[in-house]
């Protein structure tokens, strides 16, 4: 099995950094659940020596997110925050980051709580607006924290116009690409010089698994990110990576499924009397329709909605029965939540309100069950709102 230079992206998903293991032919990468490895003698060993360091089942993981991520390098991590933390390490006190205003609610969170107190600055930017990206970048800036699309609003950043903003500054551009996945959007394609994922979301795509990774292209990224991971040592456990990579490897029908439910899911809803504005960028109706037709493939599988009240909420999130009320996304069921009061409760209520976080929006994941099932699933519980 020898994949080939310009093997494509489904191809890609299911074989790159995997060959079988060497010592039994088994098809899909073990799961080396090891601390150590025994060494043939003083100084000889055959490229593994401790585990935090180096695991052929995360490296497997690894390889195969960065193949298909179009990166150089991946390094996985215990959380998507973790991820993100590592990341955070390029950066020295004094230096200064310009965020997408409508990040999810944890990255703000490590910014804003912990990564203060080592006197790194942030600004946070509606970068939608390109020039307000631009107005945004002072000396000191070093890296351009984007999300997009954004959690839960869907907001959208013009990617490659944001990395010309920022390379002609000499800054460092980190998407986080959790909500599209690698089969939506690929980052790199478009100038970012990082990628981070929660895996936990669509990567894994079974909800049973926490992890993070970070895909990168330039060598004095690779060499740190290498560095600090073992360093820090927040790694990815044997299980997790495995659990990943299985993921991966259906990522592409998975996310066929995800888009195309979603956007039925999103009509339904738009013309719904009872729900007053949709989020989704594969409605006509949203701002940035043309860019998420640009420089997506399909439209993902989340959507946010506004109801009209906190009341209205209440009642469509304690009425729905096939979808279930739980934080997080990207699981092949379909998970409704209240950003508000969930994923987003630590975002202070002043800045929810200034970013669209509305009392009375709802939030989808859309899974890939049958789509008249959970159309049916959203009609009845909108009937009791
Ligand atoms: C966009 C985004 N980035 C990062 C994270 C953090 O990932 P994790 O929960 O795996 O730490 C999340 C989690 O919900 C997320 O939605």
């Amino acid at each position: 099995m020898k994949l080939r230079e310009n093997a494509r992206f489904n191809t890609l998903c299911i074989h790159a950094g995997q060959v079988p293991d060497p010592s039994t032919g088994a098809i899909i990468t073990p799961i080396y659940q090891t601390s150590t490895y025994v060494q043939d003698a003083l100084g000889q060993h055959k490229g593994y020596e401790y585990a935090r360091t180096q695991n052929p089942t995360r490296a497997a993981l690894e390889a195969n997110v960065a193949a298909i991520e179009g990166g150089r390098a991946g390094f996985a991590f215990a959380s998507g925050m973790a991820a993100e933390g590592a990341v955070m390490t390029l950066l020295q006190s004094g230096d200064h980051v310009v965020v997408t205003d409508n990040t999810y609610g944890g990255t703000y969170r490590l910014f804003e709580r912990v990564l203060r107190k080592y006197q790194l600055e942030f600004t946070y930017v509606d970068t939608a607006d390109v020039a307000q990206i631009e107005a945004a970048i002072r000396p000191a800036t070093r890296l351009l924290f984007l999300e997009t699309p954004t959690n839960p609003v869907l907001r959208l950043t013009d990617l490659r116009a944001a990395c010309e903003v920022a390379h002609a500054r000499d800054v460092t551009v980190v998407v986080d690409n959790t909500f599209a996945s690698p089969y939506v959007q690929r980052p790199i394609a478009f100038g970012a010089d990082l990628v981070v994922h929660s895996t936990t979301k669509f990567l894994n795509g079974h909800s049973d698994s926490v992890g993070g990774i970070v895909v990168a292209v330039r060598d004095d990224h690779i060499e740190w990110l290498r560095f600090v991971q073992n360093a820090e040592g927040a790694i990815l456990g044997p299980m997790d990576a495995w659990l990943v990579l299985r993921g991966t490897k259906t990522l592409p029908i998975r996310m066929e499924r995800h888009n195309a439910n979603a956007a039925a899911l999103a009509d339904f809803l738009a013309s719904h009397a009872k729900v007053r504005r949709v989020h989704y960028p594969g409605l006509a109706s949203h701002p940035q329709h043309e860019l998420a037709k640009r420089q997506m493939c399909g439209f993902g599988g989340l959507i946010s909605f506004e109801l009209g009240s906190l009341e209205q909420a209440r009642t469509l999130l304690n009425s729905v029965r096939l979808m279930a009320l739980a934080e997080s996304l990207g699981g092949v069921e379909t998970l409704i939540s209240h950003p508000a009061s969930m994923t987003h409760a630590s975002v202070p209520p002043e800045r929810r309100q200034q970013i669209g976080i509305t009392d009375d929006l709802v939030r989808v994941s859309v899974g890939i069950e049958d789509l008249e099932d959970l159309r049916e699933d959203l009609a009845q519980a909108l009937e009791r709102v």
